[in-house]
């Protein structure tokens, strides 16, 4: 099934400036867009988003500044896990478009001065795939089966599963399978759905595989990767039971057998190597779940990826002590490997921080509840400042330059999350944050699909006509527009961007401050206004600054950005 482009005596689309001095170590201080292709722009009016649809929007993303966009996975799928289930991870699902249409996306993206980075799902296949359906039709002595993790189960006859995991997505990590004469037959691991089987990567022909993918993808002139459970690879030999339930709650706490095992660091060690070979600078970044950031640090050691997620970050309450403590320790634990730090603080996997700021902390990052709007987008808007002033890399969600909300009322049966209708597993609450963007209009789908009234594959809310791209556009008090002039002077200043340490300065409670060169960033992340001597001259606000008797009020909640 894998596709072709049909002209393929193309050369590959040219890499970005690829020897300019001015691209060395791009992504040390990139900022990148994630794309979540099913809710991003849907061309064709089926009311899924789609690769043309991106393109089409390429110059939107060129204009709001950033560096790089990241795509969630666009590849030949079932969907069971809207994509991250994937059967052919060299074709494009006929719903996203083709493959011509990425090779245009690419090339469209580099002349706009756009790097391109594609999700690549090393951890798990779909059940679909053309290995893992032989290796069920072929039975139990399939040598295809030693791709997987096929296990015999427990009990007097095998009713029982190999071992105690669970599945991040709820109930247990294996499902029975069904021999070709119609007996019970051995079990399969799958972490996630039991539609996701794990690859097992102790095989010589799963490692070539995926070499040989990276090349396909790098050959086509993508910029990079996003890898997908990169902690989750390499299972601790003879897959020991853990040993208790309610895993899901050690998840990022402790070293589990079957995550952040130091095996996976041998095959981000080869694909380094891959990477290399290639002209402009191709980037891996880690979606690892690590115990802390030290070990995060891991995976971004000089001969390994380049970035990891800071999910650590991602989980921070906004509270002044809490965001310096998270700080302090993601540029601590970076600056011996020489890894820019990151920070982000929403994805298509978590209630969008506009929501979780509107809510009490210590709920998570799964909430079903609106909370209070108007404080979620006011924090929202401060903590992105904040963000963009950190000495690094940053993530931007689609949707959060518009200040977009979680949608906590979507109706059960709209809802197409796997774990949502699994008992026990990570919430399934991920709908929320993956509904169509508004872009124009006064109706639904607000310019996501071409037609008014046409249908999107989640129901929008009323009010996004609202916030779309359009009725944001020129309104100097938009979030659209607070994000434009954030990444204008973020790319102009020079002293934001890349770097390694912030110097932090003396504040009343609740308030941070630090300066990087001629620059201060200072956020009140207390409910009270807080006076300030202030410090330079304002650059940028995340709300209405007011200067009384020489000195400046920081209101409640916001960020300031001062050149001194
Ligand atoms: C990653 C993805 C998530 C997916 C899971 C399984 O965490 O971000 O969306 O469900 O992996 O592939």
């Amino acid at each position: 099934m894998t596709q072709n482009l049909a002209d393929t005596s193309r050369p590959a689309a040219e890499p970005i400036a690829a020897n300019g001095a001015a691209s060395r170590g791009w992504w040390r201080d990139a900022v990148i867009y994630q794309v979540y292709p099913r809710s991003f722009a849907d061309s064709n009016g089926d009311g899924m988003g789609d690769l043309p649809g991106v393109r089409s929007r390429l110059p939107y993303l060129k204009a709001l500044g950033v560096d790089a966009v990241w795509l969630s996975p666009f590849y030949a799928s079932p969907q069971a896990d809207a994509g991250y289930d994937v059967a052919d991870y060299r074709a494009v699902d006929p719903m996203f478009g083709t493959l011509l249409d990425a090779d245009g996306m690419i090339r469209d993206a580099h002349e706009l001065g756009l790097r391109i980075i594609v999700d690549l799902v090393p951890n798990h296949s779909s059940d679909q795939h053309e290995w893992f359906q032989r290796a069920l039709r072929e039975g139990p002595s399939s040598p295809l089966r030693e791709r997987y993790h096929f296990r015999p189960g427990k009990g007097a006859t095998g009713e029982l599963p190999p071992n105690d995991w669970e599945s991040i997505f709820g109930g247990p990590a294996w499902t029975r399978t069904v021999n070709p004469d119609g007996t019970d037959g051995d079990w399969y691991l799958h972490l996630f759905a039991p539609e996701q089987p794990d690859f097992n990567w102790d095989n010589q022909a799963v490692a070539d595989e995926f070499r040989s993918i990276l090349r396909f993808w790098l050959d086509m002139g993508v910029d990079g990767f996003r890898i997908d459970v990169a902690h989750g690879m390499v299972k601790a030999p003879g897959l020991p039971d853990l040993g208790g339930s309610d895993q899901l709650k050690l998840l990022g706490n402790d070293v589990m057998p079957f995550f952040d095992q130091d095996g996976v660091h041998d095959i981000y060690r080869a694909w380094r190597k891959i990477l290399d070979e290639y002209p402009g600078e191709r980037i891996g970044v880690a979606e690892a779940w690590t115990p802390t950031v030290q070990r995060t640090a891991n995976y971004v050691r000089p001969d390994e990826l380049h970035q990891a997620f800071n999910f650590q970050y991602l989980g921070t309450s906004w509270d002044a002590a809490e965001l310096r403590e998270v700080i302090d320790t993601s540029l601590d634990a970076m600056r011996p490997v020489d890894a820019p730090a990151t920070w982000v603080l929403s994805n298509h996997d978590v209630t969008r921080h506009a929501t979780r700021f509107a809510n009490p902390p210590g709920l998570g990052t799964q909430i079903r509840t609106a909370g209070d709007r108007e404080l979620g987008l006011r924090r929202a808007r401060a903590a992105t400042l904040l963000m963009f002033a950190l000495p690094g890399s940053a993530y931007v969600y689609q949707g959060e330059e518009l200040g977009l909300p979680d949608v906590t009322d979507l109706p059960d049966e709209v809802r197409q999350d796997p774990s949502f209708s699994r008992q026990a597993g990570q919430d399934g609450f991920r709908d929320g944050c993956r509904v169509p963007i508004p872009w124009s209009g006064t109706e639904a789908p607000y310019g996501f699909g071409p037609t008014v009234g046409g249908p999107s594959w989640l129901p929008q809310p009323a009010e996004w006509a609202g916030l779309s791209v359009e009725v944001q556009t020129g309104d100097p008090t938009s979030t659209l527009e607070l994000y434009r002039s954030a990444l204008t002077i973020r790319r102009e200043h020079q002293d934001l961007g890349a770097g390694t340490s912030v110097e932090w300065l003396e504040t009343p409670a609740d308030v941070l401050a630090f300066r990087r060169g001629s620059f201060v960033c200072t956020v009140n992340a207390g409910a009270e206004p807080v006076r300030i001597a202030a410090p330079g001259r304002i650059l940028l606000s995340s709300t209405e600054a007011v200067a009384v008797d020489g000195e400046t009020v920081l209101p409640a909640d916001s960020t300031i950005w001062w050149a001194v």
